[in-house]
């Protein structure tokens, strides 16, 4: 990589799918301190990261300010206490005039943009690309610019590329600076939506097949952000009965198949009303192991059976395995290693979810509808 920046999937918040227009000053610190309180930081968690409507528009000299409503501190004090926390903070803008909610973009004002990035402390930027052209080479040069820009500060800014995929990001998103960049349009908090442009976790899973070569230390697919917790209470889910939210069962799979897939670990709950279900899954330490694996590969499937799906992803010094249950009944498996994976050296296999040790490393049970394990394979 061309820095040491996300040398493994970035792990944070993000205010969009719970809060949308709801962003502030006082949220962001509530945030910061929940973040804390409940293990989150330690856990592994670190980007506090403001999305949209944060703008207010630009001063006689063009630089960017926040809404002096919603931020009236500004941008440079909330940095200093998100710091103070322990935690690095990020924000977002759009490579053209305005953003996805119409606030002041950042199209021909890169420099300056970045520079008033760096100058507040930001530590990440995810980039949109809202009301821009869809051709793949301005969508590289608008990145790019940015991209370049954000180097030039010398500060440190993880660069996160929002382009939603369709202009095959994978391709080029590493060469415009980017750390992460989306493969997905924006996921809701639904298990299977059915609509091409609001898709559901299952809609993302199944098409992130292949993507799994162009990922690695510095470089990751984003599939978008965690649903986890959000029970059909945010903002971009209600009312429209779609995106209504989703079991515990399905949000434990979510997050374990985000893991396999070396995914940035960005939840979008209110961490400071988070069921102990919620703070369990998303404070796993054996999960976070998996995704945070120093190896940085990405996870693929490499065996169906009936409604069972199986997954593999390298770790440094092993393998993870997943088996997901797709059916709507509960279903049996068994797995063995030696024959279904070719792990011919001695390993325990530890469920990930229990932390139970099975010592031949063979495992079985039973899935219910949409569940899943994960058993990590440690060489001896
Ligand atoms: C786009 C992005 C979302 C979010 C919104 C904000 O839709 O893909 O993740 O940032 O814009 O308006």
């Amino acid at each position: 990589p061309a820095d040491t920046l996300a040398l493994t999937p970035p792990m944070g918040w993000n205010s969009w799918n719970q809060f949308e227009w709801e962003v502030s000053d006082s949220l962001i610190r509530e945030i910061a301190d929940a973040m804390v309180s409940t293990g989150m930081r330690d856990a592994g968690y670190r980007y506090i990261i403001i999305d949209d409507y944060w703008v207010g528009g630009r001063d006689t000299k063009n630089r960017l300010f926040p809404d002096p409503v919603r931020f009236p501190h500004g941008m440079k004090a909330l940095a200093d206490y998100v710091h103070g926390k322990g935690l690095k903070l990020g924000i977002y803008s759009d490579a053209a005039e305005l953003t996805c909610a119409g606030v002041t973009g950042s199209l021909g004002f890169e420099e300056l943009d970045a520079q008033t990035f760096a100058d507040w402390g930001i530590d990440y930027l995810k980039y949109d690309y809202c009301h821009a052209p869809k051709d793949r080479t301005t969508a590289f040069t608008r990145y790019k610019k940015m991209g370049d820009a954000l180097k030039a500060t010398g500060k440190p800014i993880v660069y996160a590329i929002c382009e939603w995929g369709g202009r095959s990001p994978w391709l080029w998103a590493k060469a415009a600076g980017g750390h992460l960049w989306r493969t997905t349009y924006d996921s809701r908090d639904s298990w299977h939506s059915g609509d091409h442009d609001l898709v559901g976790i299952m809609d993302i899973f199944d098409t992130q097949d292949g993507l799994e070569r162009y990922a690695g230390p510095g470089a990751w697919n984003d599939p978008d952000l965690l649903m986890v917790g959000l029970y059909g209470k945010g903002k971009s889910s209600s009312p429209d009965k779609r995106f209504a939210g989703c079991t515990d069962e399905e949000y434990k799979t979510h997050f374990a198949l985000w893991c396999m897939l070396a995914a940035p670990l960005i939840v979008n709950n209110d961490l400071r009303d988070m069921s102990d279900f919620t703070r369990k899954l998303l404070t796993n330490k054996h999960l976070i192991a998996v995704d945070q694996d120093s190896l940085g590969r990405q996870g693929y499937t490499f065996l169906r059976s009936d409604d069972l799906q199986y997954l593999r992803k390298e770790l440094k010094d092993g393998v993870a395995i997943c088996v997901f249950n797709r059916s709507e009944t509960p279903k049996d498996f068994t797995f063995d290693p030696v024959k279904d994976a070719d792990i011919l050296y001695p390993a325990d296999a530890t469920n990930a979810w229990t932390g139970r040790v099975s010592k031949k490393g063979i495992v079985r049970g039973t899935l219910p509808a949409h569940g899943c394990e994960v058993y990590i394979y440690r060489r001896k």
